[in-house]
């Protein structure tokens, strides 16, 4: 995001959000899993600073910088950049259903109910390329499930999410669908824009001191969610952007690919999920 959306104030947001969502339902890790986990973590770091031989100005400079992400709010924003995607490859590995990918920083639960076939709430003249999305939700066995539930959110057309960015209505382009009783649905939109994760806060610093860059291309995100289903958690990407080899998120993937097709005075594209059942 860019200057309208300091990264401190989205990274606080995300801190929050994350806190009073997320942290209530962590689960009590047994000791010896983390006694486990946290020693491979630190091996690999002792492994890395011998093999590069690693100087106390560099290990001063982690460390001024560490501090930094906590100040400007931005571990959500870090983690969900650099690590998620493994977390949910393997989360998710099992599934025979639809591939889905990381959720990232900026879900907000509770959007606006839209039935099976409505608009995302827009302002007026929202800008960007009006997009209409058909398709139908099912089970692996080929059955619609009962209630079957959409939430999507995206950016807009200028890269910025509501409730992340500044002046923009709480629920802009953020809705919850629920399917008709084969599954299907149809959803008015608009395609979002590619964006750069925050270039002001700690991670923008990491990102200019190693040379990278900081684009995601432009996604749909989803929650795709059915009584007796895994959760799908999954964004949805367009053909053609430049960024779709190069995320900053690595979460691109080739059957999260839409292929919309041009229509008087926007676009339409069919895109359908399929649900696993929950393991017993
Ligand atoms: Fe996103």
């Amino acid at each position: 995001m860019t200057a309208t959306a300091t990264a401190a104030a989205s990274g606080a947001n995300a801190t929050e959000r994350f806190k009073s969502d997320k942290l209530a339902g962590a689960a009590g890790t047994p000791p010896e899993r983390v006694d486990l986990l946290a020693r491979e973590v630190l091996d690999a770091v002792h492994a890395t600073i011998r093999r590069h031989k690693v100087t106390y100005a560099e290990y001063n400079a982690l460390k001024a910088w560490l501090i930094s992400v906590g100040e400007d709010g931005e571990w959500p924003l870090f983690l969900d950049v650099w690590v998620e995607h493994v977390v949910e490859e393997v989360a998710t590995e099992h599934r025979e259903g639809n591939k889905g990918t990381i959720e990232g920083p900026y879900y907000v639960p509770g959007a606006p109910e839209r039935g099976a076939h409505g608009s995302v709430p827009m302002r007026e003249g929202e800008p960007g390329t009006p997009l209409t999305w058909t398709g139908q939700v099912t089970s692996t066995d080929g059955t619609a499930p009962a209630g079957a539930k959409i939430e999507l959110w995206h950016a807009d057309a200028d890269g910025f999410y509501s409730q992340f960015a500044p002046g923009i209505p709480e629920w802009n382009l953020r809705a919850s669908f629920t399917v008709d009783a084969e599954g299907r649905f149809e959803i008015h939109t608009v395609r979002p824009a590619p964006y750069q994760i925050p270039t002001d806060g700690a991670c923008g610093k990491l990102i200019a001191a190693a040379g990278w860059h900081a684009w995601r291309p432009a996604h749909l995100h989803v929650k795709v969610s059915a009584p007796g289903h895994e959760l799908l958690t999954a964004q949805l990407y367009f053909p053609g952007d430049e960024h779709n080899d190069d995320d900053i998120a690595s979460a691109v993937k080739p059957e999260l690919m839409l292929s919309p097709r041009p229509v008087d005075g926007g676009e339409t594209v069919e895109y359908g999920f399929v649900l696993d059942p929950e393991r017993s």
